[in-house]
C-alpha cells in the first residue's frame, strides 16, 4: 500500500477508535510550559457524546446508562484511579455543639468521622455551621480546607486542628497540635458570615486527616493505609487511586453523614473547593451525584483547565511534582498527552444536568484561565442533550464579569486565592439554582 492509503486509513481509524470535536491535526505537546497564548498548538479534543465504541449519545438514557459510566471508567482507569465505596465500619460522633455561635447566628457543631469505627483513625474531624432561625433543614457548601478547621474562622470554640508536619528526612512521621495563634489564619478564604447571612451552612474539613499531603509517604497514615489496601506503595500503581482520589472519597463521607443529621439539608449540598482541592471538588462532584452543585475555584491542571491545551502546568509537571496525587496509569501521558481517552471538559461533563461553576482568576496563568473556560464550554453538549442551558456564551467574559446558565463562569482580577467576590458568585449562583430550598 502507499504512503497516501496508509496515512488516510489510519486518520478513518483514529476517528473510528477516538471520536473527535474539532478535526485539527493534533500536535505533539512540547514538554515545558507555556505562558504565551499565540504559541498554544491546535489540539483536537475527545467528544463526550461519542462512545468508545464510536456511538454517537443522541438520548438522555443513553448518557446516563452507558456514556457517562463509561466516561466515570474511563478517568478512575488513566486520571485518578479507583476509589472504595463506603467502608461498612465507619462511625460519627458528634464531639461538640454551639448553638449561640457567631453571635448566635449560627449552630457551630464538630463531627468526628471514623473511617474504619476504630477512634485511633484514619478519621477526619469536620466542622459545621448552619444558620439559626431556620424552619427548615439548611442547604450547605462543603469544603476541605489547606490549614486545619481552626483556620477557616477566628471562633475560639473550634478545636485546634492536629497538623502532620513534613519530617525530617530519616525521622518518622509526626503529628503536632496547630498553634493558637493560627486560628482564622485563613478566614479570608471562607466567608462563614455571608454564608450565614444568606441561608446556607458550611461544612468543612482538614484535608489532611484523609490524606497528609506534601510528601508521598503521607499515604503511609491516611485512608488509602487502610480502605482497599492496593499494593502497599506510596505510589499507586496501574489504576489504584492517588491522593486526589483519596480526597473525594472523604468528601463523599461527609455526604454520608449529612444524610443523617436533620439541621442539614442534604440535597442541597455544594461541594467546593481551591486549587488542587478544586480539582478534588470536580471529582467527588462527578463520582458521587448526591452533590447537587460542583464548584472549581482555580484548579488549574488535572481539575477544570483541558490538558490537550499547552498552556500554564502540564500533565508531565503534576506528575513530576505531585506524583502522589494521581494514578500510575496517569504518568504514562507525561509525553503524550493526546493520547488520553478523556480531557477535562468530559469531567464537568459528568456533573450534568446539575449546576456547575468553574472560576479563574487573572493573574493565575499556572491555572490556564483559558483552558478553564474552554472546558466548560465543550461540556456544553451534554448538558444541551439534558434538556440544560450549558454557558450561554462562546467568548471568554472579561474580568468581573460573572456569565452562565447552569454552567457558571467567572474569571476575577487577582491572583490565585479565594475571595469574598468568589463567594458572590458562588451565592448568587446557588440562589438561582436552590431558590425553592432556601430557607426564609
Ligand atoms: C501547585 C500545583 C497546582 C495546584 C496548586 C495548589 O501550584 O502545580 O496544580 O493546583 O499547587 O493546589 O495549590
Amino acid at each position: 500500500m502507499n504512503s497516501m492509503n496508509g496515512k488516510s486509513i489510519a486518520i478513518i481509524l483514529s476517528l473510528l477508535v477516538m471520536p473527535l470535536v474539532n478535526i485539527n491535526a493534533a500536535q505533539a505537546q512540547p514538554t515545558k510550559s507555556n505562558e504565551d497564548e499565540s504559541k498554544v498548538p491546535s489540539y483536537t479534543l475527545p467528544d463526550p457524546l461519542t462512545t468508545s465504541a464510536g456511538a454517537k449519545v443522541t438520548s438522555g438514557n443513553a448518557w446516563r446508562d452507558k456514556r457517562r459510566p463509561e466516561i466515570v471508567k474511563l478517568f478512575e482507569t488513566h486520571v485518578y484511579g479507583r476509589s472504595p465505596g463506603r467502608p461498612p465500619r465507619m462511625t460519627f460522633e458528634v464531639t461538640s455543639l454551639d448553638k449561640k455561635a457567631l453571635g448566635g447566628k449560627a449552630t457551630r457543631k464538630e463531627v468526628s468521622v471514623y473511617f474504619t469505627g476504630k477512634k485511633e483513625g484514619p478519621k477526619m474531624d469536620m466542622l459545621i455551621y448552619v444558620p439559626n432561625g431556620a424552619s427548615k433543614p439548611a442547604p450547605v457548601f462543603l469544603g476541605l480546607n489547606f490549614d486545619g478547621n481552626h483556620a477557616v474562622h477566628s471562633d475560639p470554640g473550634i478545636k485546634l486542628a492536629t497538623l502532620w508536619t513534613r519530617p525530617a528526612k530519616e525521622k518518622p512521621l509526626v503529628s503536632s497540635r496547630a498553634p493558637e495563634e493560627s486560628r482564622g489564619k485563613s478566614a479570608s478564604r471562607w466567608a462563614v458570615e455571608k454564608m450565614i447571612e444568606r441561608g446556607y451552612g458550611l461544612a468543612t474539613i482538614y484535608y489532611g486527616d484523609i490524606e497528609p499531603d506534601f510528601f508521598p509517604e503521607g499515604y503511609n497514615v491516611g485512608v488509602r493505609s487502610v480502605m482497599d489496601a492496593p499494593s502497599g506503595s506510596s505510589k499507586s500503581v496501574g489504576d489504584e487511586w492517588g491522593a486526589i482520589g483519596a480526597w473525594a472519597w472523604g468528601l463523599s463521607r461527609a455526604m454520608d453523614y449529612f444524610e443523617t443529621d436533620n439541621t442539614i439539608d442534604s440535597k442541597h449540598v455544594t461541594v467546593m473547593g481551591h486549587s488542587r482541592l478544586g480539582k478534588t471538588a470536580l471529582w467527588a462532584g462527578a463520582r458521587d451525584e448526591r452533590f447537587a452543585m460542583v464548584i472549581s475555584n482555580d484548579s488549574g491542571e488535572g481539575g477544570a483547565a483541558l490538558s490537550r491545551r499547552w498552556f500554564g502546568e502540564t500533565v508531565e509537571r503534576i506528575n513530576t511534582s505531585f506524583p502522589h496525587w494521581f494514578c500510575g496509569n496517569y504518568k504514562k501521558y507525561n509525553t503524550d498527552v493526546n493520547a488520553l481517552p478523556v480531557d477535562q471538559h468530559m469531567l464537568i461533563a459528568l456533573i450534568a444536568p446539575r449546576p456547575a461553576y468553574v472560576a479563574s482568576a487573572q493573574e493565575d496563568l499556572w491555572a490556564d484561565p483559558r483552558g478553564e473556560f474552554l472546558s466548560a464550554k465543550h461540556a456544553e453538549p451534554v448538558y444541551s442533550l439534558l434538556g440544560k442551558d450549558g454557558l450561554g456564551v462562546d467568548e471568554m467574559p472579561s474580568a468581573n464579569h460573572p456569565v452562565g446558565k447552569t454552567i457558571g463562569y467567572h474569571i476575577r482580577t487577582g491572583k490565585h486565592d479565594v475571595t469574598d467576590y468568589d463567594w458572590e458568585q458562588y451565592l448568587n449562583f446557588a440562589d438561582k439554582h436552590f431558590k425553592h430550598a432556601k430557607l426564609q
